[in-house]
């Protein structure tokens, strides 16, 4: 694949999404960074900058489909992009002994974990596909390939990303776009970091970019990591459901409910 030269990465603020921008930002290398806390926004361009990159910011919730459409297709428009990168995503749990998620904050993250991703990439669907280049890529999560007891809106979240997708993978590419869909486990960002848990094979954020920057530029379909957790969570998917549903109801788990809700 050409390396992109204009690049779109939504939760470019914090975490993966900054280490990302820091892993592209290079002389000639425009990125559009969108995220909502200003100063970590700021952060983040001012160190993409530092390293030679174009930046233009802006402050926006992904969920606001309206204003999301305009500011993609106007910076689509005047810089055409090779590479989009939905990757803003918050997590919630279920609260310690609670058997049910309480249904605002489930609500509020599927707003953001999916239909966010929605408002990314679909005022980029018709550009692309019209000028037949450019890839689109998707953060998932090892979570999205088999519920977990601690997380169900997460993973149903992550799991219809997921399908979505591989869906638009195999319609677009005969228009000459490629889709991604990356796949991580445990990578040490704030979002992780509120999760009490056993992490296996964690890693830090720089080397997550990393493997997703090299992944994508192979125009790999799927950029799945660390190995071993995917092949487990695979496996999981093809053993007995109640076998695996025992095993993991083992484990000490704590995943914070968001305190996001839907705008009033
Ligand atoms: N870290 C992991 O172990 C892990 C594993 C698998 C998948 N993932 C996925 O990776 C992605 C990035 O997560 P992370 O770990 O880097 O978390 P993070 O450090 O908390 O960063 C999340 C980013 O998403 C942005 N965001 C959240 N809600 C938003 C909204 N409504 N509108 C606009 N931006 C919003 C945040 O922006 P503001 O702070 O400015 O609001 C922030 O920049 C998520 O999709 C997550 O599900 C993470």
């Amino acid at each position: 694949m050409p390396e992109p030269r204009t690049i779109l990465i939504t939760g470019a603020s914090s975490g993966i999404g900054r280490a990302l921008a820091l892993a592209y930002a290079a002389p000639g290398i425009r990125l559009a960074l969108i995220g909502r806390n200003a100063e970590r926004l700021e952060e983040s361009a001012a160190a993409a900058k530092a390293r030679g990159a174009e930046t233009v910011t802006v402050q926006l919730d992904v969920r606001d489909r309206d204003s999301m459409r305009a500011w993609i297709a106007a910076q689509d428009a005047a810089n055409p992009f090779d590479l989009a990168i939905a990757n803003a995503g918050i997590t919630t749990g279920l609260a310690n002994e609670s058997s049910s998620e309480d249904p605002e904050a489930v609500r509020a993250l599927l707003a953001v974990n999916l239909f966010g991703v929605l408002n990314t990439v679909e005022p980029l669907l018709g550009p692309m596909c019209a000028r037949r280049r450019g890839q689109l890529a998707f953060i998932g999560s090892i979570a999205g390939l088999r519920g977990l007891p601690f997380s169900p809106a997460y993973c149903a979240s992550k799991a219809a990303v997921h399908a979505y997708a591989e869906s638009l993978r195999g319609r677009l590419e005969r228009h000459g776009v490629v889709v991604s869909l990356v796949i991580p486990g445990f990578v040490k960002t704030p979002l992780e970091e509120s999760i009490t848990a056993a992490k296996p094979f964690e890693i830090d954020a720089t080397r997550a970019a990393n493997i997703v920057r090299r992944g994508l530029s192979r125009g790999k379909a799927t950029i799945a990591f660390p190995m071993p957790l995917y092949l487990v969570a695979r496996v999981a998917r093809i053993l007995p459901p109640r076998i695996v549903d025992r095993l993991f109801t083992q484990f000490d788990v704590n995943v914070p409910e968001t305190r996001e809700r839907i705008p009033s």
